[in-house]
């Protein structure tokens, strides 16, 4: 059939009608907001390139968790700014530390609030890398011990669900295997299977301080040009017993996530990184862009090239606008 008994326009005559026939939905339940503990007391320090977005200490994070249960955010994922680094991270894994305070505080504060955690060295190590250093050069299997030394500290302290982030080879299966030998196989892992070596990633090392001090990530990190390998990284994950993988960044890598849907049909999740963020603050707060729109447009082209989970910084601000009404 076609013009003019076909007609496109119809379908999209009224708001009700285009609702209707709808094909990608954004719902709270896509969405998980990463917070960044930090120690102290009543602390609130903004981060510079992310506007809205704060390092907080543990009793405003349990604040902040309590708003985002409020409006429906299922969960949130920890980062954390420690009170000392050194060149093997060890504050990482200290059950003393902000991260690990946070969760026990959180889970007492909202248990049914989903915890996740995200596994990795930078932010502790005095270098900045995501693992052991021997001769400038990050090594693989000494740092697998340090990251399963970090979930196992993250689930003792009540995390529901762990995210290695070092992208070091084989940190899937050590951390199943630790955590299942410590009785936490109940626990599952998001894996950041096709993590790119990325400039938008900059404004979150402003937030945690953690710009490689020599050198930079891509020796572990993956090659922007590379999406076959891409592919070969989720189903090495898969293997080792991810289950959930994540694509990040996500507006540029939005193939990325389309083929790996498409390949494997598991969970998927999109890290709407910082630098992705931050463009969108910037240009609004110029009024260049009108921001909810852009939001909006960007995460459900996240969720219709394939994500079913949303890691952003825009999580409680979509929330607002999804509880207000139309958007
Ligand atoms: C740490 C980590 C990074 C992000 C999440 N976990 C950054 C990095 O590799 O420096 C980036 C998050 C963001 O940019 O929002 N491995
Ligand atoms: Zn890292």
């Amino acid at each position: 059939m076609k013009f003019p008994s076909m007609r496109m326009r119809r379908l999209r005559e009224n708001e009700e009608i285009r609702r209707l026939v709808r094909e990608t939905n954004l719902t709270t339940d896509d969405l998980i907001y990463p917070l960044f503990a930090v120690n102290g007391k009543s602390v609130k320090n903004p981060v510079k390139s992310m506007p809205g977005v704060y390092q907080l200490s543990v009793d405003l994070i349990v604040k902040e968790v309590r708003k985002c249960r409020e409006m429906g955010i299922l969960g949130v994922i920890l980062f954390g700014i420690p009170a000392y680094k050194d060149e093997v991270g060890s504050s990482s894994y200290d059950e003393n530390e902000a991260v690990q305070r946070a969760i026990v505080a959180i889970k007492k504060d909202c248990p049914e609030l989903l915890v996740i955690t995200d596994v990795c060295m930078c932010e502790y190590t005095s270098h900045g890398h995501c693992g052991i250093i021997k001769n400038r050069h990050v090594l693989n299997d000494p740092t697998l011990e340090i990251l399963g030394k970090i979930a196992l500290s993250h689930a003792r302290a009540g995390a529901d669900m762990v995210a290695p982030s070092a992208m070091m080879d084989g940190q899937v299966a050590f951390i199943r295997k630790t955590l299942d030998d410590n009785g936490y196989e109940n626990i599952p892992i998001m894996a950041y299977s096709a993590k790119f070596a990325s400039a938008y990633y900059g404004p979150f090392r402003d937030a945690v301080g953690s710009t490689p001090q020599f050198g930079d990530r891509r020796g572990y990190q993956m090659d922007f040009a590379n999406a076959d390998e891409a592919v070969r990284e989720v189903w090495l994950d898969l293997e080792e017993g991810a289950d959930i993988v994540m694509v990040k960044p996500a507006l540029a890598y939005m193939d990325i996530i389309h083929r790996v849907k498409n390949e494997f049909k598991v969970p998927v999740a999109a890290y709407n990184v910082s630098g992705e963020y931050a463009m969108i603050k910037a240009a609004a707060d110029k009024g260049w862009i009108d921001e909810k729109r852009i939001v909006m447009e960007t995460l459900i082209a996240m969720k219709r090239a394939g994500a079913d989970i949303i890691l952003t910084y825009h999580a409680k601000d979509v929330a607002l606008w999804l509880k207000e009404g139309r958007v």
